[in-house]
């Protein structure tokens, strides 16, 4: 079924901000804050299960492949019958291997970029450039495999509770008491309801420093810019200070909001990496309709800037087992999205 065509966006609305220094972080106004979804039970907010060593792995570590562990050991028995029983087995097994989500995605990701087709049922309705809405841009398997991995690697070494008392990756806490779903650690600036600090102790000054931004998603920002906009000028001026690691398990969501706790109209760029997730994209004046469902999958980038850049969005839904274990996350998806914060840096 196509997704419905959203009406174009109404003018971008520019944030308003109050700073106050002493406390070392940036307000927005009520009016402007990001309301992300509040899981439906605290308890069910629990975070994902830990690897082995806990020390080492935060983000769950790859699980034995499925697809692989289906595959039952060969009999060797001469009799006829059995070789044709066993062979029929096989047939089947193999058939529905092929069919497992997390296999079938492995084909399109392999074939889809890297070689010239392969015999994936994905392979064969290539995802295409699409413009969701005036400057909204998706971009499928963007990302290729080993960038993909590299990527769950370091947000694995992000989400780990450091030294300084760095908290790692954790489920935010909003206003009204609600734990947010989804789990996040910060980089470059640390996003709190509804603001932004150069600490992760929401704002009263005592916590550690927020992690540093890397080079490497700025660098990765720019292409990304520059490619879905096919603007390689517009890609080398954009500047993200700001990055938002997300972790969703299964049932974790995220309600439509709008980033709007930033001074800047520069675009959003979203990388995707784990479990397929259903994305809505909504208008620039409401949670409500017109909006376009898509399907994001790992490797996809999704930019939005321009008349979208205040647009509400959220995910819905995940859909669980459908990443490739190859990429080191068993299970869960994962969201990285860089930003401009357009704050002073003098409030750092
Ligand atoms: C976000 O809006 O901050 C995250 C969106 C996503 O997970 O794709
Ligand atoms: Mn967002």
């Amino acid at each position: 079924m196509q997704p419905r065509q959203r009406r174009h966006a109404t003018q971008p609305r520019q944030p308003r901000h109050a700073i106050s220094p002493a406390l070392n972080r940036v307000n927005a106004l009520p009016a402007t804050a990001t309301l992300p979804a509040v899981a439906a039970d605290p308890a069910t907010a629990t975070l994902p299960a830990v690897a082995a060593d806990p020390a080492t792995a935060t983000l769950p570590a790859v699980a034995a492949d499925p697809a692989t562990a289906m595959l039952p050991a060969v009999a060797t028995d001469p009799a006829t019958a059995r070789l044709a029983a066993v062979a029929t087995l096989l047939v089947v097994l193999v058939t529905l291997t092929a069919w497992h989500p997390a296999t079938a995605r492995r084909v399109r990701v392999t074939d889809h970029r890297e070689t010239t087709g392969g015999n994936g049922v994905d392979a064969l309705i290539p995802r295409e450039r699409r413009e969701v809405a005036p400057g909204a841009v998706h971009l499928p398997d963007w990302l290729r495999p080993d960038t993909q991995r590299s990527l769950v690697a370091d947000c694995r070494r992000w989400s780990r509770p450091g030294v300084n008392g760095e908290p790692g990756m954790r489920s935010t806490r909003l206003p009204g008491g609600g734990l947010m779903s989804v789990r996040t650690v910060c980089l470059g600036w640390h996003w709190y309801p509804y603001g932004y600090s150069r600490t992760v102790d929401r704002g009263d000054g005592s916590g550690p420093p927020v992690l540093a931004f890397p080079d490497r998603l700025a660098e990765l920002g720019r292409r990304a810019v520059a490619d879905a906009y096919g603007d390689p000028a517009a890609g080398a001026r954009y500047s993200p200070d700001i990055a938002l690691i997300n972790y969703y398990d299964a049932d974790a969501r995220m309600g439509l909001h709008r980033d709007g706790d930033e001074r800047s109209d520069e675009p959003v760029v979203s990388l995707s990496l784990g479990d397929d997730c259903l994305f809505r994209f909504g208008n620039t004046d409401n949670r409500g309709r017109p909006w376009t469902d898509l399907e994001l999958c790992s490797g996809d980038l999704f930019v939005f800037g321009g008349a979208s850049r205040w647009a509400f969005h959220g995910v819905p839904r995940i859909r669980p087992g459908t990443a490739d274990p190859s990429i080191g996350l068993a299970r869960g998806r994962l969201n990285i999205t860089l930003r401009v914060s357009g704050l002073p840096v003098s409030a750092s």
